[in-house]
């Protein structure tokens, strides 16, 4: 049928095909072999990730990721608060990765200037033995993967309720306050209708004296009576009630010792921003609270 020649050229072919689709096979294979091999590799990371996790990170960053009020922000939450600003405000062009990588290797200054409403105890310490801590890069990389990890996994959806700050607004109506939900949003178990944590309790101690970055407000519905007595005394408030919401709402209204508590010339270390973390409500069981310490 064929001659001698075109039988070649047939065999000829079909072998190259042969060996054309037998190589492809084993590619193919090989490819699969490295991708499980990836993934068992990563999945090794993650699980080492999360044991160094537990041990150097979870006391300020939560076991889940949540967050320590007045310790650490949340890592957790499918979107990273500061990259993103610093993306919106700044310009910032690294990766979401490399951004992690560098907070956890080198550290981070104690308030991120980006964020001041945001106040930690203690700076982010520096991890990495490049820069004096304790962490080799392998096991910082496996932090980087647990981190990641939970990004990609997601948020779990938080329900936005209706929320309206009360702002600096010191005429607005309050509704009746409740001193215990009051002190439960003090202590930050409660967090606020927003979701934000206002962390009062990162700058006052309730220990008469004590000072952190603010005064002690043990016994403030007294010392507020004697504020707006005092002839230095320039700001609105007729009540202690009115006193302790107008350092709440305009902490520059009036700024108790300035030498200690101002930031700068008239302007006071307690951010002015807390108005807009919480809703009317949640400043009329504050102040509730505030009233209760004689
Ligand atoms: C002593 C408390 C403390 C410990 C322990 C700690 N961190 Fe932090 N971390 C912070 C603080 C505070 C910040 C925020 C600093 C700022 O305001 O910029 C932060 C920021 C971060 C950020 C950047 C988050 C963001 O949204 O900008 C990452 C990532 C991070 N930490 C990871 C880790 C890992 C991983 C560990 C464990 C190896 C760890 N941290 C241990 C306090 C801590
Ligand atoms: C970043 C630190 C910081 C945070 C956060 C903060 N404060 Fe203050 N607070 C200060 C400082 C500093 C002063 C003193 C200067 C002044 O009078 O504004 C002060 C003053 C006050 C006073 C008046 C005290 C007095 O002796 O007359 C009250 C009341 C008060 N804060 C309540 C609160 C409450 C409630 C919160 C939480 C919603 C809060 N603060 C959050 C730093 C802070």
């Amino acid at each position: 049928m064929f001659d001698l020649a075109t039988r070649r050229i047939i065999g000829a072919t079909v072998l190259m095909l042969v060996t054309v689709i037998t190589i492809g096979m084993v590619w193919l294979t090989e490819e699969q072999r490295m991708a499980r091999y990836e993934a068992l590799h990563k999945a090794k990371a993650i699980e080492n990730g999360a044991f160094i996790y537990e041990q150097y990170c979870s006391t300020c960053h939560g076991p889940q990721g949540e967050g320590v009020p007045g310790k650490g922000p949340d890592l957790n939450p499918g979107v990273f608060r500061h990259y993103e600003e610093l993306k919106r405000t700044q310009n910032y062009a690294n990766s979401l990765r490399n951004f992690i990588k560098l907070s956890i290797a080198a550290g981070r200054p104690i308030r991120s200037t980006y964020r001041a409403d945001e106040v930690y105890a203690e700076p982010m310490p520096t991890w990495s033995q490049e820069f004096g801590g304790p962490l080799r890069p392998d096991q910082i990389e496996n932090l980087v993967e647990f981190i990641l990890n939970w990004q990609a996994a997601g948020a779990p959806p938080t329900p936005t309720p209706a929320f309206e700050a009360v702002g600096s607004d010191l005429t607005r109506p309050l509704p009746p306050g409740d001193p215990q939900r009051g002190k439960a949003l003090w202590d930050q178990e409660v967090k606020q209708a927003s979701g934000v944590p206002a962390s009062c309790k990162a700058c006052h101690s309730l220990k008469p004296g004590e000072t952190i970055v603010g005064p002690s407000l043990a016994g403030i519905a007294t010392t507020a009576a004697q504020r707006i007595g005092a002839p230095d005394y320039k700001g609105q408030a007729k009540t202690p009630e009115e006193y302790i919401r107008e350092s709440i709402q305009q902490p520059n209204a009036y700024i108790v010792d300035p030498n200690q508590f101002a930031a700068a010339p008239g302007v006071s270390k307690m951010p002015a921003t807390l108005g807009n973390q919480m809703s009317a409500q949640d400043l009329a069981d504050l102040i509730a609270f505030l009233m209760t310490l004689k």
